[in-house]
């Protein structure tokens, strides 16, 4: 393994599961320390109680104060932070009559206003350091539709649009790009495979993988080299990228 991370550290929000767990784990096996923040304070330690130097904080990123804090925290635990990966999300579908607008709210809030705090509260920190790399997750619903998936794809078509904004705003100094992952296996898919598959997730994992070129859905880790490259230094004339691992799921 190559230490392209030795001597940094990563803040990332949604850290105690899926995409976001196996990005820690991967920065930490490069050298790198890692906050892993979730709004579950007991999953976040669980996963950073394995990584050495890293530390879990609770953190609900729809919370403006919440995020602040928790940036400030860890820039105080730390003295520093090179690279943040905004994950924090949830799945929730249905049609578009049911939706209120608490729940449409939430859904734009933890998304796309937890992506926009964590970038606003890490910018000026990367910025008085000569340097850094956010990237931010949105997901083939920004790209394809999907059934009854309006506000999801709306948050994550907004976060495309406001990484390439950003991009633009952060350079040269900061690198911003954004991860748009097909059909993961982790905590958020596994219930909606087995609730697909008439309660036989082999079933709906399988009719989920059949979408793709691969054949297979993919793991966590599958986004964590993508992730991890988008953090390193070897992505270093990349900004405002939208990099798509998907299994070549939209291009067919
Ligand atoms: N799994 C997939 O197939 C897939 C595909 C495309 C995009 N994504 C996106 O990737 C990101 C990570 O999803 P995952 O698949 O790893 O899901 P996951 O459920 O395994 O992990 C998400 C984590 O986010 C945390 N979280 C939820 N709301 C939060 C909040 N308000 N503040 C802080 N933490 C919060 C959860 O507690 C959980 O630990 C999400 O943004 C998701 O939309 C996932």
């Amino acid at each position: 393994m190559t230490q392209r991370f030795e001597g940094r550290v990563l803040l990332t929000t949604g850290g105690g599961s899926g995409l976001a767990a196996a990005v820690a784990r991967r920065y930490s096996q490069e050298g790198g320390r890692v906050a892993v923040l979730d709004i579950d304070a007991g999953r976040a330690e669980a996963v950073a109680g394995q990584l050495p130097g890293s530390i879990g904080l609770a953190c609900d990123v729809a919370s403006e104060e919440g995020v602040r804090d928790a940036v400030a925290r860890v820039l105080r635990e730390f003295g520093r932070i090179d690279a943040a990966f905004n994950a924090a999300g949830h799945a929730d579908f249905g049609p578009i009559e049911e939706w209120t607008l608490e729940r449409w709210n939430r859904m734009l809030g933890v998304h796309l206003g937890g992506t926009f705090l964590v970038c606003k509260n890490v910018l000026p920190i990367m910025r008085a350091q000569g340097g850094g790399s956010i990237v931010n997750t949105a997901s083939i619903a920004a790209i394809t539709a999907q059934p009854f998936n309006a506000p999801y794809g709306a948050a994550k078509s907004a976060i495309a649009g406001f990484t390439r904004q950003l991009a633009l705003e952060a350079a040269p100094l900061v690198r911003v790009n954004v991860v748009a992952p097909g059909r993961i296996r982790t905590g958020m898919t596994e219930p909606l495979w087995k609730m697909r598959g008439g309660g036989d997730i082999d079933k709906g994992q399988s009719q989920a993988a059949n979408l793709n070129m691969l054949k297979r859905v993919g793991e966590a880790d599958d986004i964590a080299g993508p992730v991890c490259f988008l953090l390193s230094n070897d992505a270093g004339f990349m900004t405002g990228a939208t990099v798509v691992p998907d299994g070549g799921e939209t291009l067919i």
